[in-house]
């Protein structure tokens, strides 16, 4: 009804607006004000947490997104290998695990059956589960060794919006506490990742409040075939993520690719006019990161695609390679997800809209997919 949506005209709008409190509530009580992190609710004892020597990630959809942005975080601040796979492909795959790896599901609603199976053949191996995880009480967590909840309230529009920033939140706690725990690279810059972590609900409202371009820009590409997104790091899932969005929203050919592969192929399917958005990353910090995109977006941009950038505040280099520009707040590189997501939501629900579709219920989609 038009009272749970809470006065917008969809639940993805509501789900999208209320993404400030669910990451807030994401955090509440997880990190003191010292900035050590208290995670007691992960019942797998320290002990054995300082034995894992691997962790697996599995996931699927927008869930696998948010692992593969998880690989970078736990691989930088604990120095553990991490791989990240889809749910779907990991149980098929005789994947090498014991009881010291630490695998990681990740599931909105608890009931995703690819994912299910992944955790249940992980334990037969041996390994540790620890589950992140929307939905109080659902299966996968009883079923895993332990759980980490998503704070982000009921999700009701199949697109995920709001739990994909929370699972991006609990990743990075689980990150910090690995490397916490283990005591390994737990320097300035962990610290600094800590203290910016309580500013991203501010962020987000900012960046909530500044999406009339954006809306404006996707209405116009409302009958367009394709739309492309690129992204390095952290910002290649972000791509990914923008891609999914548009195709189960819009139903569009989106793609989104690593920038460093467009040379590789992609760079072909270029051609007037193509929208492409490029996720570009802070140029502070791992500044040859943002070196190597602003190339890329001159060479897409020298053979025609309309490039939409989404950069840091201040960041001038990108400003004369900008068909469009989406401003988002300055962030630690690892976190930049958590903001430069919003507008790939923001964009793909209202072309959607634009389009005539119903955003809520996407053709051929369910909210939880319950069977393998
Ligand atoms: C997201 O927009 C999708 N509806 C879908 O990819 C979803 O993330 C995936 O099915 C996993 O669901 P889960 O998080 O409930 O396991």
């Amino acid at each position: 009804s038009a009272a749970e949506k809470g006065g917008y005209a969809s639940f993805m709008l509501k789900e999208i607006a209320d993404q400030p409190k669910a990451v807030a509530d994401t955090l509440l009580g997880r990190i003191d004000a010292s900035g050590t992190l208290h995670l007691d609710e992960v019942r797998i004892p320290p002990s054995e947490l300082r034995e894992v020597d691997k962790v697996v990630i599995i996931a699927c959809g927008t869930a696998f997104h948010a692992g593969m942005i998880a690989k970078y975080a736990i691989e930088h601040v604990t120095r553990l290998p991490c791989e990240t796979e889809l749910a779907s492909e990991f149980r098929y795959r005789d994947p090498i695990l014991d009881r010291h790896t630490l695998v990681v599901a990740i599931s909105q609603s608890g009931e995703t059956m690819d994912t299910l199976m992944a955790v249940r053949h992980a334990r037969e191996q041996g390994a540790k589960v620890l589950a992140i995880c929307n939905t109080n009480g659902s299966t996968i967590p009883r079923e895993s060794d332990a759980v980490l909840y998503t704070h982000a309230g009921p999700e009701v529009a199949v697109a995920s919006t709001k739990a994909f920033l929370t699972q991006l939140v609990a990743c990075y706690l689980v990150a910090l506490y690995l490397g916490q725990i283990r005591g390994t690279k737990w320097g300035d810059e962990i610290r600094t990742v800590v203290r910016q972590l309580s500013e991203v609900p501010r962020q987000v409202e900012q960046v909530l409040g500044t999406m009339e371009p954006v809306r404006a820009l996707a209405r116009s590409l409302a009958d367009r075939d394709t739309v492309l997104f690129v992204g390095r790091h952290v910002g290649y899932p972000v791509a990914l993520e923008g891609a999914l969005k548009l195709k189960e929203l819009a139903y569009m050919h989106a793609e989104g690719f690593a920038a460093g592969e467009l040379k590789h192929g992609p760079i072909a399917l270029i051609d007037e006019g193509l929208p492409v958005v490029v996720i570009v990353p802070s140029p502070r910090g791992r500044s040859v990161l943002h070196d190597k995109i602003v190339s890329n977006i001159q060479e897409i941009r020298a053979r025609g695609a309309r490039t939409v950038v989404i950069a840091e505040e201040g960041d001038e280099a990108v400003v004369p390679y900008a068909d469009h520009l989406i401003r988002i707040p300055a962030t630690p590189t690892l976190l930049q997800p958590l903001v430069a997501t919003v507008p790939l939501q923001v964009f793909a629900c209202e072309l959607a809209t634009a389009r005539g579709n119903e955003v809520d219920q996407p053709r051929n989609l369910a909210k939880s997919v319950t069977v393998e």
